[in-house]
């Protein structure tokens, strides 16, 4: 059964097309790379699929339905965390806050839900996270938090909106392992959207690249080439292989590099 599917389905945001007629089909276990230069849709798509926005025409089928928010089978881990969460809180406590519906807030939490929440911080490595106060903890320890905080209720499907942004290189690559290691253990779907390529290539099955109102699903041999970049830019893309990465180049310019400089800028001080 696909897990995902477009049909046809545009999505405007205000008089702006982020999405044109765009059609594809994602299966059950796939690990997909969500990748294209800002702006290009990437953190709309994941609302989309959370049924926070509906697309103008066309389709979309999340497990076969229309999507529809608070669907336990969707875990998510959005781009921007708008709740700057109390610092002083714990690990356990700040998964335990900020989950589906009000009973988490109760004082009481039954045995079940400890459990279930023991179990996602299992799942990414980070029980010892449970006791610690967010203030203490590392940028990449955060993140380990937010993964866990998305795998409760074990979904099906996760949407993990550029998660690697403002971690160094080595937190990006525990965590790029963590999930793909986890998503094929549980035959779980990811949709992970970052900015780079090169550093999904190992863990990813198909690239879903989105430009121009446009979007490419296929393998990178597929899609990461200069006719499919070139019309997803609306400029000459060079796609070029040195060193066993891929670089594309717009006019000698690296877009993937360039297009997000002031992105880290704003997520620093986000995060700071
Ligand atoms: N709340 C909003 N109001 C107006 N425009 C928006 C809003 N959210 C996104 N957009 C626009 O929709 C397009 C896609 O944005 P987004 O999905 O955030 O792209 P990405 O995640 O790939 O950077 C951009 O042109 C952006 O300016
Ligand atoms: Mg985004």
């Amino acid at each position: 059964m696909n897990v995902l599917e477009f049909d046809h389905a545009s999505i405007r945001i205000g008089g702006h097309v982020v999405l044109a007629e765009t059609s594809f089909a994602i299966k059950q276990g796939e690990f997909i790379g969500v990748l294209g230069p800002n702006g290009s849709g990437k953190t709309t798509l994941m609302r989309s699929i959370l049924g926070l926005l509906r697309p103008s025409a066309g389709s979309i089928f999340v497990f076969g339905r229309t999507p529809r928010r608070g669907n336990a089978l969707i875990g998510y881990v959005p781009q921007v965390r708008t709740v700057a969460p109390d610092l002083r809180m714990r690990g356990f406590d700040f998964i335990a806050s900020s989950i589906r519906g009000d009973r988490w807030g109760l004082p009481t939490r039954g045995q079940a839900d400890r459990n279930m929440i023991d179990d996602s911080l299992a799942a990414v490595g980070a029980l010892d996270l449970a006791e610690r106060p967010l203030s203490d903890m590392s940028g990449g320890e955060r993140q380990r938090l937010l993964l866990a905080q998305a795998l409760l209720g074990e979904p099906k499907l996760l949407l993990l909106d550029e998660p690697l942004i403002s971690l160094d290189q080595r937190y990006q690559e525990t965590i790029i392992e963590l999930v793909g290691r986890f998503a094929r253990e549980r035959n779980i779907t990811v949709l992970f959207s970052a900015h780079e390529l090169n550093q999904l290539i190992g863990a990813l099955d198909r690239v879903l690249y989105l430009g121009n109102g446009r979007a490419a699903l296929g393998t990178v041999a597929e899609v990461v080439t200069s006719p499919v970049l070139s019309q997803l830019y609306g400029t000459d893309i060079d796609v070029v292989h040195a060193d066993g990465h891929i670089f594309v180049f717009s006019r000698g310019r690296d877009v993937e590099r360039h297009d997000h400089l002031h992105d880290h800028a704003q997520d620093r001080q986000h995060h700071a």
